[in-house]
């Protein structure tokens, strides 16, 4: 696949900070036996990753726009285009030594993301899109499952955590979802559940009060696999609100149905 030089840029620097962020993984591990853990260390790691994204991107494009987690936002000379970047998507797994984080990176082009790149270190499997020319997983192009029974059909979530006011909502979709379906998962990194449904690994996902910079890259790598994504309000604004909704085309109604609950 042959994508264009924006595309090639966001691609390199995802490798970076994830050999960056693998490196500090190893470390981790030992760190997670001493008295004060690794909490300090990992957010070193996650600063460092930015540093490298911020680094690299703004200087390939020094005139696009900033939002990443860990930095200041900049409005860019280019008002029209963004960075949206989170440099460790699955923090508390990378925290206590699970392998399952991600890199994510999304270009955003007069308020439409124009191309994704999620890229999962552990496992070096890098997922990408851009408008209109479909989404691939290393070399590989990607398609949506074709499950189309719900009972079929596995979906991912995020459990809120701390004192999240989304719990109750997501307690009665659970008491909905889980006895229609083939089960629910929670592995702690929304950019690699839309990679997976992307991939046809799930057939589904939602979760509420996320972020632009967990979103943004697996958005468009899901809707170029030929999956549907929408707001969980079909009136909200997904990039606004951060609640989100995305399946197959053959699930989605049915799915939507379930944890709109109309
Ligand atoms: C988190 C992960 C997690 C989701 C949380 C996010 P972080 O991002 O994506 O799956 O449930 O809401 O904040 O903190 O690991 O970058
Ligand atoms: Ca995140």
């Amino acid at each position: 696949m042959v994508g264009s030089a924006n595309l090639n840029v966001m691609i390199k620097t995802a490798r970076m900070a994830g050999r960056a962020l693998a490196k500090d993984f190893r470390e981790v591990e030992n760190l997670q036996v001493s008295m004060k853990g690794p909490g300090d260390f990992v957010s070193r790691a996650d600063t460092n990753a930015e540093k490298i994204i911020r680094e690299e991107l703004m200087t390939a494009r020094p005139t696009y726009g900033w939002l990443g987690e860990e930095s200041d936002a900049v409005e860019g000379e280019d008002p029209t285009r963004r960075w949206i970047v989170d440099p460790l998507d699955g923090t508390t797994n990378f925290l206590h030594g699970m392998p399952h984080f991600a890199v994510s990176i999304a270009l955003e082009h007069k308020g439409q993301i124009v191309a994704g790149v999620v890229y999962d270190p552990s496992k070096d499997e890098l997922f990408f899109a851009e408008k209109g020319t479909g989404a691939w997983l290393n070399e590989s192009r990607l398609r949506v499952s074709g499950r189309n029974r719900l009972i079929e059909s596995v979906f991912a979530t995020g459990l809120p955590f701390g004192g999240s006011p989304n719990l109750p909502d997501l307690l009665q979709d659970l008491a909905r979802l889980l006895p229609a379906t083939a089960g629910v998962r929670r592995w702690g990194a929304a950019a690699l559940d839309l990679a997976y449904v992307a991939a046809g690994r799930y057939e589904g996902f939602w979760e509420r009060g996320l972020n632009p910079w967990d979103i943004a890259a697996g958005l468009i790598i899901v809707r170029e696999a030929g999956g549907l994504v929408e707001p969980i309000d079909p009136k909200g604004d997904i990039m606004d609100d951060g609640n989100i909704l995305c399946a197959n085309e053959a699930i989605f109604d049915q799915f939507a149905k379930i944890i709109r609950n109309t």
